[in-house]
């Protein structure tokens, strides 16, 4: 079936309203491509009609679908190296050495904010059983969260092929952290029990007030517009506690919001720590 008209204004708009990302007409291109097979699947002629369909109460699943078609879920093991390496190095030592002198229980929450299929909350959980010793005594829970349906079931299978594994796991860490599978490697019981999932918009409303000693919301804020992404990392500052610290992506910077955020240079990663 082909699509007749082009307006996808209205799609643009639902889209923006399901999960933040926004599109202007430049994208149209993007839109085309992301849209044909569902255009085609739902026989529809025009966006329009498309959209249409989608907002009847009953088709909750063509919207999980619109969010995981213009989703982009590219992300890796590892990804950029230097915020785990901050982690090793910096942070974690710091958590850790204020609960040895007793100025914090032995507990810590990581909140892994767009973490698409996964890679990012389970390379994260690998640090924490590296750095921290004695790890299973303490209490830890690292949220892994998304707006896409299909990344997050990807996430929670914890299943990966060849090429994902490849891309930010060296064979020590494979050896010790996966189990194969007939054809896949499977991430291990030791790193799993330490993560948990949750489908989240992080344009809706928080839910937790000074709560995460550490936040990675990274490599997604560059899909919202400049009022959204700013009101996301205030929201964020007043998620963290007191000495929280935020790690954003490698391109982005919160330089802007010297208000809300001062930073330090780890290991030549960018730490945010809320004022
Ligand atoms: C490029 S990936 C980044 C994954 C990971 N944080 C990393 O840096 O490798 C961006 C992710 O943001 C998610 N995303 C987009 N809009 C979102 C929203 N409004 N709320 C939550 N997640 C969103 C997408 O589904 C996608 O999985």
């Amino acid at each position: 079936m082909q699509v007749v008209t082009t307006d996808s204004t209205k799609l643009i708009d639902l889209i923006h309203d399901l999960c933040g990302i926004y599109l202007d007409e430049s994208k149209q291109y993007l839109i085309d491509s992301r849209f044909g097979s569902l255009m085609k699947k739902y026989e529809c002629n025009d966006y329009n009609q498309f959209v249409k369909m989608a907002q009847m109460a009953r088709h909750t699943t063509i919207r999980d679908e619109i969010v995981d078609a213009i989703t982009t879920n590219e992300t890796l093991f590892f990804r950029d190296n230097s915020p785990y390496e901050a982690l090793r190095h910096k942070i974690l030592p710091n958590l850790i050495d204020q609960t040895l002198d007793g100025r914090r229980p032995k507990r810590l929450r990581i909140w892994s904010a767009a973490c698409s299929t996964g890679q990012e909350p389970y390379s994260l959980a690998m640090t924490l059983r590296d750095v921290v010793p004695d790890v299973d005594s303490w209490d830890i829970e690292i949220l892994g969260t998304d707006v896409s349906p299909s990344a997050l079931e990807h996430a929670k299978a914890g299943i990966y092929t060849n090429l994902e594994i490849s891309r930010g796991i060296d064979a020590e860490y494979q050896d010790r952290y996966f189990v194969r599978n007939t054809h896949d490697w499977e991430i291990c019981k030791s790193i799993r029990k330490l993560v948990r999932f949750e489908k989240r918009n992080l344009l809706e409303a928080f839910l937790e007030q000074h709560y995460f000693d550490i936040i990675f919301c990274r490599n997604v804020a560059i899909y919202f517009e400049k009022k959204e992404r700013d009101e996301l990392f205030r929201r964020l500052a007043d998620t963290l506690t007191r000495e929280g610290v935020l790690v954003v992506g490698s391109a982005e910077s919160l330089r802007d919001l010297a208000d809300l955020y001062s930073c330090q240079i780890h290991c030549n990663s960018t730490l945010y720590y809320p004022e």
